[in-house]
């Protein structure tokens, strides 16, 4: 099989590519603190663009949690646009900064399917360390009629 070269317009973002996975932690003023084992991949195939993929699993019954896909789109050196789905029937469109290795992004578009939660904002910081081995994040929303608050947190490791 061959392997694309990355291309140029995302190569600057490269410390991005991989297999990531570790745990996390999440609450909301409506639900029980949980706590979360997750995998993320992001992937290229050459063209300008990373692919996506998360996957979680609630840390004690070791089942299914969230998951979402996308792709993120670099724009010059210093901006990205994030299109993300949620099979929880969330959509979002997201602008934002890149500052070192340091992704700072701010949904311009929540959309929700009819039988989805209300989210109306959200933001999210993703960091990866200087030595490439460490990435993690920080999520905020609005949703269910309470203001943008935090979320998750989770720190994951580069899989060799
Ligand atoms: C690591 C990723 C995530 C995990 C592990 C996670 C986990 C959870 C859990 C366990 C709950 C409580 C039970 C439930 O309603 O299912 C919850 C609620 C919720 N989450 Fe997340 N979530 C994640 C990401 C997100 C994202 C990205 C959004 C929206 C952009 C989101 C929006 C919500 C909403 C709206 C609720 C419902 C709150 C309520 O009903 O009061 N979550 N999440």
């Amino acid at each position: 099989m061959t392997t694309p070269e990355i291309h140029p317009e995302i190569a600057h973002l490269a410390w991005l590519l991989g297999t990531w996975a570790g745990e996390g932690a999440g609450e909301y003023p409506t639900i029980e603190d949980f706590r979360y084992s997750e995998h993320v991949t992001f992937a290229h195939v050459g063209k300008p663009f990373f692919a996506y993929n998360q996957k979680t699993k609630h840390e004690e019954t070791g089942l299914p949690l969230h998951a979402e896909a996308g792709y993120l789109r670099p724009v010059g050196l210093d901006r990205v646009e994030l299109l993300n789905v949620q099979p929880s029937g969330i959509m979002e469109i997201y602008e934002g900064t890149v500052d070192g290795t340091t992704l700072d992004l701010v949904a311009v578009q929540v959309a929700t399917s009819a039988t989805a939660k209300d989210v109306t904002e959200v933001t999210r910081r993703i960091t990866v360390d200087p030595e490439g081995e460490t990435l993690s994040y920080r999520m905020q929303m609005a949703a269910v009629g309470e203001p943008l608050q935090h979320h998750l947190a989770a720190t994951l490791h580069k899989q060799q």
